[in-house]
């Protein structure tokens, strides 16, 4: 692990459709910076979970918003994954359910909710040192950051990955999970508010082919080299 020296520390946006391997990639490459690693998809999962608990519809933007509002969501660095809590509760695993994952588009399209979790983004990233993910980190919510990565794989090889990851085991078809990665880019590609959209500055990469320690060497390269410039 390099030395993590805030006053010389840069801030890393990744961002790409679901599936492309972004948090995998993102620990890591904050791993070997000493940086701390943020999912914000996990943020608007968490968001999700609470909505789905309190029986909102993720079409009533009015509750959402105030849900949003109130809700103290804490992410706390852990190994192997990131622990988030929910007004105090451990929901690192209730934010991975089926449920959360097929609502949780329509509820990141809500302005309320997208306002309140960027504002507690910035405000994580503010003293530089951060690996960010998701799907706007690059284009809005950091868009001063030093290092920008948009990070894809076609969509056969982000199913195939869910499905050995999850799909097997709970007996998801394969084209069943290639559907719905395809609908959910649709969905967070076509939002009216800060769609899943490249940076003009940000580095592609494709990972179909890769692995993910040879993401990983890509992104940490890039990194060391801003990190020079930003000097
Ligand atoms: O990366 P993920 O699958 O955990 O993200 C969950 C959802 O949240 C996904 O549908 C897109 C949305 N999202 C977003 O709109 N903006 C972000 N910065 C991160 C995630």
């Amino acid at each position: 692990m390099e030395q993590h020296d805030r006053a010389k520390s840069i801030n890393i946006a990744i961002d790409g459709p679901a599936g492309a391997g972004k948090s995998t990639v993102a620990r890591k490459v904050a791993r070997r910076f000493g940086y701390l690693y943020i999912d914000t998809g996990a943020m608007y999962r968490a968001v999700t979970l609470a909505a789905l608990r309190h029986g909102i519809d993720a079409g009533d933007a009015c509750r959402l918003g105030k849900l949003a509002a109130e809700l103290d969501i804490r992410l706390e660095p852990g190994d192997p994954v990131q622990r988030v809590y929910l007004n105090g509760e451990d929901v690192t695993e209730a934010i991975r359910s089926r449920n959360v994952t097929q609502s949780v588009s329509a509820v990141a399209a809500v302005e309320a909710v997208r306002l309140r979790l960027v504002e507690m983004q910035r405000e994580l990233a503010a003293a530089k040192g951060v690996v960010m993910d998701g799907r706007d980190i690059g284009s809005h919510v950091l868009p001063d950051a030093e290092l920008k990565v948009f990070l894809t794989a076609s969509v056969e090889e982000r199913a195939l990955r869910r499905y050995k990851e999850i799909g097997e085991a709970q007996g998801i078809p394969l084209a069943t999970l290639e559907r719905e990665i395809a609908e959910r880019d649709r969905t967070d590609e076509q939002r009216e508010i800060s769609p899943l959209v490249r940076a003009d500055d940000a580095v592609l990469l494709d990972s179909t082919r890769l692995s993910i320690d040879e993401v990983v060497d890509r992104i940490a390269h890039f990194g060391r080299t801003k990190l020079g410039e930003a000097k």
